[in-house]
């Protein structure tokens, strides 16, 4: 039987990291567990991510990610989608609270919502956002179960520049894994989160570095 690497294409993280004039402030946006927000915040404490996380926001009352915010001491703030009439009014909120957090990066992080022009704008090529698959395939809901349907051999994650079409704007880093025989959604989701939480990092600082020296 055939050995596969668990990471198929890696690209290699930085050996130098960028530093900035000014730490980046990051606002991350996420729906539910906060893995990534935690790969994000181990990466800044390693010195790695010249950065600081300003607020977390979350719209799901009860998310993993408030937890993760509290247990790395960030200030989270609930924006329950629930109580906003149309998608533009929670944006627009959510643009007050990043602001009012200095926030000038976004990521989206595990965000399961559709964003309008009003965050897009706000925040002109700033805002980021992590999908389980190898844009421009599989977007959307269920990325891995869709991986999964179409009985594709190799996998990953994409770290993009979002757009206002769902899970599309250039892409800034990837990173494929094999799909075994015996995969579930939760074997390759497990997979590929590994990857996520290497490359988000380094993503955010190749964007920033390359978005300050344009
Ligand atoms: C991640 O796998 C991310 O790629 C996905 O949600 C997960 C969040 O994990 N995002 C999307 O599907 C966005 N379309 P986390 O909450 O543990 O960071």
């Amino acid at each position: 039987m055939l050995e596969t690497a668990s990471a198929l294409i890696s690209p290699s993280l930085p050996t130098v990291w960028p530093r900035f004039e000014q730490p980046l402030r990051l606002g991350v946006m996420a729906s539910g567990n906060g893995s990534n927000l935690e790969a994000i915040a181990h990466s800044i404490e390693r010195g790695e991510l010249h950065a600081q996380i300003g607020v977390v926001v979350y719209n799901n009352p009860g998310a993993g990610v408030v937890e993760r915010a509290a247990r790395l001491g960030l200030p989270a703030v609930l924006l329950n989608h629930r109580h906003y009439p149309s998608r533009e009014a929670l944006d627009h909120d959510i643009v007050q609270t990043l602001l009012a957090h200095n926030v000038d990066w976004v990521i989206m992080a595990g965000w399961m919502r559709c964003v309008t022009a009003v965050l897009i704008d706000a925040f002109a090529n700033q805002v980021l956002n992590i999908h389980p698959s190898l844009l421009p395939s599989f977007p959307g809901l269920r990325a891995v179960e869709q991986a999964l349907a179409a009985a594709v051999k190799v996998a990953g994650c994409t770290v993009h520049q979002v757009e206002l079409a769902v899970d599309s704007g250039p892409v800034i880093m990837q990173a494929a894994v094999p799909v075994e025989p015996t995969d579930t959604p939760a074997t390759l989701q497990a997979r590929i989160q590994v990857q996520e939480h290497r490359i988000y990092p380094a993503a955010i600082a190749l964007a920033a570095a390359s978005h300050l020296s344009a």
